[in-house]
Order: C-alpha cells, then sequence, then structure tokens
C-alpha cells in the first residue's frame, strides 16, 4: 500500500508569526489545502496523512471537512517534537491500522510546499518501490563553500556533483522504521532529514527531479513568491 503523509508538525519560529506557518492564506486559502490538494489528486495513494501539532488537529479536521471533497481518504493526526518523530507517528499510524508490511511506501512532503506537482509524486512512489528510498532534489544553482569554523572557507566542493534536496522524500516504511530504532540518541538529535537515517546507514537513496518552483515556504519573503507563483499556476 502507498500512503502520502503530509508532514505539519512544526511551528515556524523562523516566520516568526503568530499560527504555524502552513496555517497562513496564500491565494485566499492556507498553505496546507493547496498541499493536501495536490495529494488528493493522486489517487495511488491509500490514504494521506497529514499530521500537525496537538493544537491544531481539531482545526485541521475542520479544514479538510469544510474544504476537501471527497475527504474520505484524509486523515489528520498528531505531529511529533521533530520532523522525524512526526515521520515515526505516521508508520505508528499505518502499523495500527495493520497495513504495514515489506512493500509500504510513504511518501513524506512539507506541508510548507504547496507546489509539488503530481509528475514529482509519481517518479517518487516508483523510485521508493524500486530502490527503497528516494530524495527530491535540484541541481545546486549557487556555488555552495563550506566553512569548518563559520569564519574561513575551508573547502568549495565541485558545483556539478551537488545537489538542493526538496520534498517528497519516500521510502519503505519498515525500512525506515527499522532504521531508525537502530540510531542512538546522538544520531537522532542531529538528524534533520529521513533520507539521511539511509545515507548512514549505507543504505542507497534514489535522486528523484525535482522543480525549482516547488519551494519551501520558510520566511515572510517566501510568502510574497508563493503568491505570485500562483498567479503563474
Ligand atoms: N515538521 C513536522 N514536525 C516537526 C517539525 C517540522 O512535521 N516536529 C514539518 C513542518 O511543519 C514543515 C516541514 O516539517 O512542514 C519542514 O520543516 P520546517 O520548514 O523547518 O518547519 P518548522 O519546523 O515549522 O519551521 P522552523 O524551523 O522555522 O521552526
Amino acid at each position: 500500500m502507498i500512503y502520502g503523509a503530509i508532514l505539519a508538525g512544526g511551528i515556524g519560529s523562523r516566520m516568526g508569526n503568530e499560527k504555524p506557518k502552513q496555517y497562513i492564506n496564500i491565494g485566499g486559502k492556507p498553505i496546507i489545502l493547496h498541499t493536501i490538494e495536490k495529494f488528493c489528486l493522486c489517487s495511488e495513494f491509500e490514504e494521506v496523512l497529514i499530521l500537525c501539532p496537538a493544537d491544531w488537529v481539531e482545526y485541521t479536521k475542520g479544514l479538510v471537512k469544510k474544504h476537501i471533497v471527497p475527504n474520505d481518504k484524509v486523515k489528520v493526526i498528531e505531529g511529533g517534537d521533530t520532523r522525524n518523530e512526526t515521520i515515526q507517528n505516521a508508520i505508528t499510524y499505518i502499523e495500527n491500522a495493520g497495513n504495514l508490511d515489506d512493500e509500504t511506501i510513504i511518501v513524506t512532503h512539507d506541508a510548507v510546499r504547496p507546489f509539488v506537482t503530481y509528475r514529482i509524486i509519481k517518479d517518487n512512489i516508483e523510485a521508493a518501490q524500486k530502490y527503497g528510498a528516494c530524495d527530491t532534489v535540484v541541481p545546486a544553482t549557487d556555488t555552495i563553500v563550506e566553512s569548518q569554523d563559520n569564519d574561513i572557507i575551508s573547502a568549495i566542493p565541485d558545483r556539478s556533483k551537488l545537489y538542493q534536496g526538496q520534498t517528497p522524500q519516500s521510502f519503505n516504511a519498515m525500512k525506515l522504521q527499522q532504521l531508525y530504532r537502530e540510531l542512538s540518541d546522538e544520531e537522532k538529535d542531529i538528524l534533520t532529514d529521513a533520507a539521511k537515517i539511509f545515507v548512514i546507514k549505507g543504505q542507497p537513496v534514489k535522486l528523484v527531479k525535482g522543480e525549482n518552483s516547488n519551494i519551501k515556504i520558510t520566511y515572510p519573503y517566501d510568502l510574497t513568491v508563493a503568491e505570485s507563483l500562483l498567479k503563474g499556476e
């Protein structure tokens, strides 16, 4: 079975808004609704799970009920303290539903990337089925400069081998759960990224081509970019 998991458990501290950024309106409706709509266009999903902060579960259920038709495949559940814990909550939900087996695929996606396309989601599903894990990326456009001491350049890696990570990141759900459980608390603390769990355990992660328009809304400036991208859609 194939599950979508829209990760909305964060509070958006860098946005500095009074409510989590995924509930800010763009084009007249909350960012999270744009993202849910994109996932609901994909008939491959058994269910689309929305993982949000505990205080926002009822509100999110109300949004889905009012704006998403049909909504029988959409389930709103509580996220975790970290992004990876949020993903684990999704896998636990699938397990409790009796649907976690060695073919279960989970397509995890930032709620604050509302410009994901059907093509990207489809490519994720295929790559996760074939390779066990995949990450959506675009080639790095700026030269990436490394500084070990945050003062002086220590390296300038070859840009032709560098990519910027986006989402979705998609996985064989059982494998992800198993690898996550093998991590030490220290390893968990430094992980921001679920694909990295596979990388540090020496498992392959296939690259899937993203789009420059698949932006993550992080800072207030990104809201302006999002409004103009919506006009072009
Ligand atoms: N996320 C999540 N659970 C968490 C933390 C983050 O599901 N415990 C989600 C966010 O809601 C967001 C996505 O992961 O959709 C990408 O994270 P980021 O942009 O860092 O969001 P926030 O953590 O909300 O933002 P900030 O780091 O500025 O606080």
